[in-house]
């Protein structure tokens, strides 16, 4: 695989912290991928009152070079020696380009650059998309939990990625 996933993008990638204002896109990303979405409330409270959390916004220069669209985020904690990966969304116009691998892999470099160890995350049993992407970058299954989402009610696949290493798994 391709180390540097944002030159599947021919450089047009920008992976950056999440801002306040930018909280209208990622909603509406949010709603379009999502049968039970993160609310306003959700999203404001990771961004301003949780001490752990951090968010990654993907956006795309635009063909004239003067704007930028975002086409993906990642929110996730850095809780001691772990990463937990807790939401993550590309737009479905730009999947398939290595965004959600750029997110995830800027979230793992810097939780390696603080000291983690470890990368876990919580998936839904039949997002096979998501599992492959997660398996790709390395992380394996270790656990399930029963009924954990609801709308529609499913299991929770746990994967987990240790060591933790920041490139993609080839
Ligand atoms: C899952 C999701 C974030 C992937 O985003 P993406 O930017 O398309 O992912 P990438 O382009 O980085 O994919 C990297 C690899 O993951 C795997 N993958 C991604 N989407 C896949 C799909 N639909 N089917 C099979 N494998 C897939 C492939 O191995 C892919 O590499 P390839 O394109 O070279 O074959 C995106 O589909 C999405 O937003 N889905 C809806 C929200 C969601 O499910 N979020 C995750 C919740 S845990």
């Amino acid at each position: 695989m391709n180390e540097n996933p944002s030159c599947l993008l021919h450089g047009s990638l920008v992976i950056e912290p999440a801002s306040r204002e930018l909280l209208p896109d990622l909603l509406r990303i949010e709603e379009a991928c999502f049968s039970a979405p993160w609310s306003r409330k959700m999203f404001e409270a990771e961004m301003t009152g949780n001490p752990f959390a951090r968010f990654l916004v993907a956006r795309l220069v635009n063909r004239d070079a003067m704007d930028t669209t975002v086409v993906g985020y990642l929110c996730f904690w850095i809780v001691f020696d772990e990463v937990r990966l807790m939401n993550l969304a590309v737009v479905q116009t730009e999947r398939r380009r290595g965004i959600a691998t750029a997110l995830v892999s800027r979230a793992l470099a810097m939780g390696k650059a603080e000291g983690a160890v470890r990368a876990v995350l919580e998936v839904r049993a039949s997002n096979h998309a998501a599992r492959a992407l997660y398996e790709r970058l390395g992380f394996r299954p270790f656990s399930a939990r029963a009924k954990y989402y609801t709308d529609p009610v499913e299991d929770a696949v746990l994967m987990r990625l240790e060591p933790l290493v920041a490139e993609a798994a080839p």
